[in-house]
């Protein structure tokens, strides 16, 4: 185990040197195989390199949240505006249609829910790799507890489900949690989104921080930020501008999403930021327009 004592301080992130790409546009992905890439290519617009994923995963551990009591009605509208469904494999079977063009997203791993006060230890596979295959799933994202008491058992969760959706050609999504007691800094940031793409994950889902151009950089992957907790539209949009602009590639938000005044509104306008470099002042007034218009 390497020494954690006095090592040197990183700061070689060489900003001004573009990602060394090697024949395909994902970041990371230019030695994986077609089925990988092909199913990178429905998440990640050919265009843009970037993408918009809907989260709508959040009753796996809250039960019918705010604004996704009727996911039945919540989530169909918006498929059109987003690149990517993702949410638990009950709530896609049940809400979604298989015919659909909008790729998706499992959440293949369960956790303890809000009634306990403690972290989970790690959760357990929810979905199992043939349950993904089977569903068509382009994507599966495993929950990781850096620096609290599931991390080794998330850890090995998320490593035995990247190794799976290697030999299937299935993407793994990396998703960092942040607990009370976690730190919200770019030195944890860094940490957690390295650790998590060194053990398998294609795509990791992280959150926006000061010095988040060296998280971005120090992570061989593309980092899709989170949302977080409903902000007042305009800062939303003002967060997902300066993360596209600092090096993310997307976004996987959820309440800021449906639980706007204009969920429709919201996701076009974040789209705007995503694939069209918009800025958030301009994303604002598509989300003003789509709102007024209903
Ligand atoms: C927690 C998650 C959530 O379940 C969800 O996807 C979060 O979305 P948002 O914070 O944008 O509402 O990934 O780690």
């Amino acid at each position: 185990m390497a020494d954690n004592i006095g090592n040197k301080a990183a700061h070689d992130y060489h900003l001004d040197i573009a990602p060394v790409q090697d024949g395909f546009y994902v970041k990371g992905a230019a030695h994986c195989d077609w089925g990988m890439k092909n199913r990178l290519a429905k998440i990640f617009q050919p265009k843009s390199g970037n993408t918009v994923m809907l989260a709508f995963d959040h009753g796996y551990i809250m039960g019918p949240t705010a604004g996704l009591e009727r996911i039945d009605l919540v989530v169909p509208p918006l498929a059109p505006y987003v690149d990517v469904l993702m949410g638990t494999k009950g709530v896609i079977r049940s809400c979604v249609s298989p015919a659909s063009p909008t790729a998706t997203c499992v959440r293949v791993t369960y956790d303890t829910t809000v009634l306990f006060d403690e972290m989970s230890n790690g959760g357990g596979i929810a979905c199992d790799i043939e349950n993904a295959i089977r569903m068509n799933a382009d994507c599966m994202a495993v929950q990781t507890f850096i620096g609290a008491p599931g991390e080794s058992r998330s850890l090995e969760l998320l490593a035995r489900t990247a190794d799976a959706g290697t030999r299937y050609g299935i993407p793994t999504l990396g998703v960092v949690a942040v607990g009370k007691q976690m730190e919200r800094t770019e030195k944890f940031f860094q940490l957690a989104t390295r650790v998590l793409a060194e053990n398998g994950a294609n795509i990791v889902k992280s959150y926006y921080c000061e010095g988040f151009e060296r998280v971005a950089a120090a992570c061989p992957v593309p980092i899709v930020i989170a949302g977080g907790k409903k902000l007042p539209e305009l800062e939303a949009l003002e967060m997902a501008y300066r993360a596209i602009n600092e090096g993310a590639h997307g976004v996987d938000m959820g309440r800021n999403i449906f639980q706007s005044d204009s969920p429709e509104g919201m996701a076009a306008a974040i789209g705007k930021v995503v694939h069209e470099g918009y800025t958030a002042k301009q994303a604002y007034e598509v989300y003003e327009e789509i709102k007024n218009s209903k």
